[in-house]
């Protein structure tokens, strides 16, 4: 298992692109299952993540030919089984968004019940819910989803999401695109990513409207066809790095981004005292060498503050000017990274599903270790702005979804280095 060793103490400076979407890359490859015909996909990050999708999908019989220009040409018009089996699903619950696709075009799908992780107990009745409103048959069998159409077509349903879920909704929507008749997806997520795969499920021939909106609305179609589509830039990775600068008081460009889908990370951003100037794709951020202010923030649903930004913002308000509270909302368990900030003398105390923090002047480098994949990349952003050698254990979060974390930074100017473990 390999470790980032950080010194920290560096302002980031410079300019760095950024990669194709991890969570709108997944849902993406799981939709090539609904049409026999060659989909090539684009601008496809270079990450673990993918790479098990993939994976998953050649376990089933699908070919995929990984080309050198950041795209993958899939076709699954030789898929020999129905299954995602544990030990793939176990190291990815996203492999979940196969189940819909499967049981729309094959009427059968065996998927492994992801269980809990490390940031709450995720569970998927609502994708399961939707599924047999549409007429599926199913039952849990050994620790899988069994899911059946006995030989019919799915049929569209009305389907209340009792929760916002953003794999959920892209799920329903995969299913809902060869079903027979209309399905409507009300308290929908309205996440970039959805809107992204939407636009893919129409390039190959869908009929959905609404997506962006709480109502999607999907006509089933007889088949959908081949085609290729280049993958969205990643908020997340674009947010992560702006971040980063900011808390250095550094200033850094960011290309091949886009900024109309950052807004609530951007404000935030401004709030803490950054300067930041957007493009149609690009972005900078200038902290002028000031110390951030410190921002109160709730995560929500998009298009409120994300989730997936919260450990990193948490890095930010640990050396900030101030004090101020973040709740998490999304996630019952997304706090694991606060405990090893304090372990380098943050000032941060849990109290139920908010953080109340006070910012210190610096933090000292330690030993940590990365839970999941944002907390890791929060500790990276706290040893960027610790005094001395901080150590980041566990990395393998990080290469799920971040890719060349330490090149990228490098780039800007940061010293960090990977090491084996
Ligand atoms: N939920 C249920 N039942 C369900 C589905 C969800 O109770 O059937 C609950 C979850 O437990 C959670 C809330 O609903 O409390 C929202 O979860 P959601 O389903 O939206 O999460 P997800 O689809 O499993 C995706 C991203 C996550 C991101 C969340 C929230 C992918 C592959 N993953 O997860 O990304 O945090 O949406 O925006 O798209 C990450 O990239 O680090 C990551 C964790």
């Amino acid at each position: 298992m390999d470790k980032l060793v950080i010194q920290g103490g560096t302002q980031l400076n410079g300019e760095i692109r950024i990669a194709g979407a991890k969570n709108s890359a997944l849902p993406i490859i799981a939709s090539t299952l609904l049409t026999s015909d060659v989909i090539e996909i684009g601008n496809l990050p270079h990450l673990f993540d993918i790479t098990t999708m993939l994976e998953l999908l050649g376990c089933m019989g699908v070919e995929t030919v990984v080309g050198e220009k950041l795209n993958v040409q899939i076709n699954s018009s030789s898929i020999r089984n129905f299954s995602a089996p544990y030990e793939l699903v176990k190291t990815m619950r996203a492999s979940i968004l196969v189940l819909g696709p499967m049981l729309s075009r094959f009427g059968e799908a065996e998927v492994a019940l992801p269980g809990g992780c490390a940031i709450g107990s995720r569970p998927v009745n609502l994708h399961l819910a939707a599924m047999k409103k549409m007429g599926a048959q199913i039952k849990m069998e050994n620790g899988y989803i069994k899911a059946n159409t006995r030989g019919k077509r799915l049929k569209g349903a009305h389907i209340l999401m009792d929760i916002v879920t953003v794999t959920g909704t892209e799920n329903v929507m995969m299913a809902a695109t060869l079903a027979e008749g209309q399905t409507i997806i009300e308290n929908a997520a309205r996440e970039p990513e959805v809107v992204d795969l939407a636009h893919c499920l129409r390039a190959m021939g869908a009929d959905i409207s609404g997506e962006g909106t709480a109502t999607i609305t999907i006509n089933g179609v007889e088949r959908l066809h081949g085609g290729s589509y280049p993958i969205m830039p990643d908020r997340i990775e674009t947010g992560t790095y702006l971040i980063a600068a900011a808390a250095t008081r550094g200033r850094i460009k960011v290309k091949d981004t886009r900024p109309n889908i950052l807004e609530a990370v951007l404000s935030k951003l401004e709030e803490a005292g950054a300067q930041i100037e957007i493009g149609p794709n690009w972005i900078t951020l200038d902290m002028h060498g000031q110390r951030p202010k410190a921002v109160s923030l709730t995560t929500a649903p998009y298009p409120a503050f994300p989730t997936d930004m919260q450990a990193q913002f948490t890095a930010l308000n640990a050396i900030s000017e101030g004090s101020g509270s973040i709740t998490e909302t999304v996630f019952e368990n997304r706090f694991m990274h606060v405990h090893e900030m304090n372990r380098m003398g943050a000032d941060l105390r849990v109290e139920g599903n908010t953080v109340i923090f006070r910012g210190v002047a610096a933090l000292k480098g330690a030993p940590v270790m990365a839970t999941d994949l944002r907390a890791s990349a929060s500790l990276v952003i706290a040893g960027l702005v610790s005094e001395s050698e901080t150590t980041v254990d566990r990395i393998y979060h990080i290469d799920r979804g971040y890719e060349c974390i330490e090149e990228k930074l490098q780039l800007l100017g940061a010293k960090i280095r990977r090491l084996p473990s």
